[in-house]
């Protein structure tokens, strides 16, 4: 399973390479904002940085909502950097825009994802990846995880190649169960990837361990 971070934040970024475990990036125009990050130039500029940061793929999405502007956007995206992947909201001419982009070798992240239907129009169309939100179908009283396992037998009953991003994970217990259900990518914040390191009984066996050999070592 890859592991990607959902941030546009370089320091997290730089952090979850250093731990050596990191895949890839999503952001998205939210992201992006948190980050104060407007205007087309900086950015472009902020895409490259990440890319520069990460060996892997780097989700950036488009504002456009037609065809023609998605694909000039995703284009310039794309020409950007060999490890952008453009991310594509799931609307009608996203679904065009995605197979266009599928036949002139352009990888595609189908974003906003909420339902095994767009999953699978979004597969068909040729997307690289589709990103089911599973916490904010949590939010609403659904069951998020209910729909990667769907998503995850569908795409499997088929061969088809479009890998499942879990997206809008929101803590471990999320990530975990992806990983049983068998979610090509998980993406989360950087918390959610540190929360995999701990355990209190790991934290109290160190301490112990540690305290006994200062005992004999004094
Ligand atoms: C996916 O690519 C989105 O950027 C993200 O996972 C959304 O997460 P949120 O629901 O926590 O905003």
């Amino acid at each position: 399973m890859k592991f990607f971070i959902d941030t546009a934040n370089l320091k997290d970024i730089q952090e979850a390479v250093e731990l050596g475990v990191l895949d890839g990036v999503t952001t998205n125009p939210s992201l992006m904002a948190k980050e104060g990050i407007g205007g087309h130039d900086n950015v472009m500029a902020h895409y490259k940085r990440i890319c520069e940061l990460v060996d892997g793929d780097v989700s950036a999405e488009v504002i456009g909502t037609t065809f023609d502007e998605i694909v000039r956007e995703g284009e310039a995206l794309a020409e950007l950097h060999p490890n952008i992947v453009v991310k594509v909201p799931m609307i009608r001419d996203g679904i065009k825009a995605i197979k266009h982009f599928s036949e002139n070798g352009i990888k595609t992240n189908c974003t906003l994802i909420f339902s095994a239907g767009q999953a699978l129009l979004a597969a068909k169309a040729g997307a690289t990846y589709v990103s089911p939100f599973v916490g904010r179908l949590d939010d609403i009283g659904h069951d998020g995880l209910q729909l990667i396992e769907q998503i995850v037998n569908i795409f499997g009953n088929y061969g088809y190649p479009t890998q499942v991003l879990a997206a809008s994970l929101r803590h471990v217990p999320h990530l975990i169960q992806c990983a049983e259900i068998g979610a090509d990518v998980v993406t989360c914040p950087l918390n959610v990837i540190t929360g995999l390191l701990s355990h209190p009984l790991t934290d109290k066996g160190l301490a112990t361990f540690l305290a006994d050999h200062k005992r004999v070592n004094a």
